[in-house]
């Protein structure tokens, strides 16, 4: 039997007509649209008494884990494609140079300034150290972007981010560089190995149920910044990485892979960084700066 006005009871109608007196357009807009759509997917998947029951139960699962050092609604959101589809439809437009990556749930404020050429990774952090060095420009004119601002960070090689390893020293494999009055910058990073998203979690059992490995390819993170320009957010990924194809979260792509080249006892990545004009506006950052925010999650 069909769903119709008459089965429901004239209900999304009803509801619609309840909420119709928002006075801020957008904001009417997005709660009316969602009603629409959550209402349509119930009708059409007739979810039933138990299902509900399981969702907000996996909901209160979510929240529970959840705080200034872990966001579960935001891995679910990734790893059900979500936020790297905000992030494409907001900014990318064909033949995007270099493409604009979700954030992801790693991101941590207030990261140190480093010097040109200077190494995110403490002496002791093992792993293969890969020297990056480029250029930040303006996409229309190629005119060189003085003092723009790179803010990077990755995993160590055992797949954990520094706040969530009290075995790594504060803002380890994070830090911020500034390109000079050419547009250049120069930095030492780790060699970005493949690592797992948190799967402790009802994330974890929804990856599982897929069977849907959880691994994200090997890739350092980048926000570039400048006045007067449109921030990117953005990930380098290793050309020719198999896994690529793979990432759990739907990020990697082909306008953002690096190629990563072996030079002696260390690899290189020659990468350029073109910026489109538009708004300044760093994302907001999962993780604040403040310590005490370390090791809840491994
Ligand atoms: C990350 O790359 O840091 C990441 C992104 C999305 C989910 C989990 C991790
Ligand atoms: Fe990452």
């Amino acid at each position: 039997m069909d769903i119709t006005a008459e089965t429901d009871r004239g209900l999304t109608g009803k509801v619609l007509h309840a909420y119709a007196n928002i006075e801020d357009r957008r904001l009417k807009l997005i709660v009316s649209d969602l009603i629409k759509h959550l209402h349509a997917f119930v009708k059409e998947t007739k979810v039933t008494d138990e299902e509900w029951e399981f969702a907000w139960d996996f909901m209160e699962r979510m929240a529970e884990i959840t705080g200034p050092e872990r966001n579960e609604f935001i891995l679910l959101a990734d790893v059900m494609g979500v936020s790297q589809l905000i992030e494409t439809l907001n900014h990318e437009e064909p033949n995007q140079p270099v493409g604009f990556a979700l954030v992801g749930p790693f991101y941590r404020a207030g990261a140190p300034f480093r010097e040109r050429g200077a190494s995110t990774a403490s002496d002791d952090t093992p792993g293969e150290r890969v020297r990056i060095s480029g250029r930040v420009f303006d996409f229309g004119s190629s005119t060189p972007i003085k003092g723009a601002i790179l803010d990077t960070w990755q995993a160590a090689t055992n797949g954990l981010y520094e706040n969530q390893d009290e075995n790594q020293p504060d803002y380890n494999l994070r830090g911020r560089f500034r390109a000079d009055e050419n547009g250049t910058f120069e930095l030492v990073a780790l060699m970005p190995t493949a690592y797992p998203v948190p799967t402790d979690g009802p994330v974890g059992e929804l990856l599982r149920a897929a069977k849907r490995p959880p691994d994200r390819p090997a890739h350092i993170h980048f926000i570039v910044s400048a006045p007067g320009y449109e921030t990117l957010v953005t990930q380098i990924f290793v050309k020719g990485d198999k896994q690529v194809e793979e990432d759990v979260v739907f990020t990697a792509s082909k306008n953002m892979v690096g190629d990563f080249k072996k030079e002696g006892d260390h690899f290189r990545l020659a990468i350029d960084f073109p910026l489109k004009r538009g708004v300044a506006k760093m994302p907001k950052a999962p993780i604040p700066a403040e310590e005490g925010h370390r090791g809840r999650y491994h």
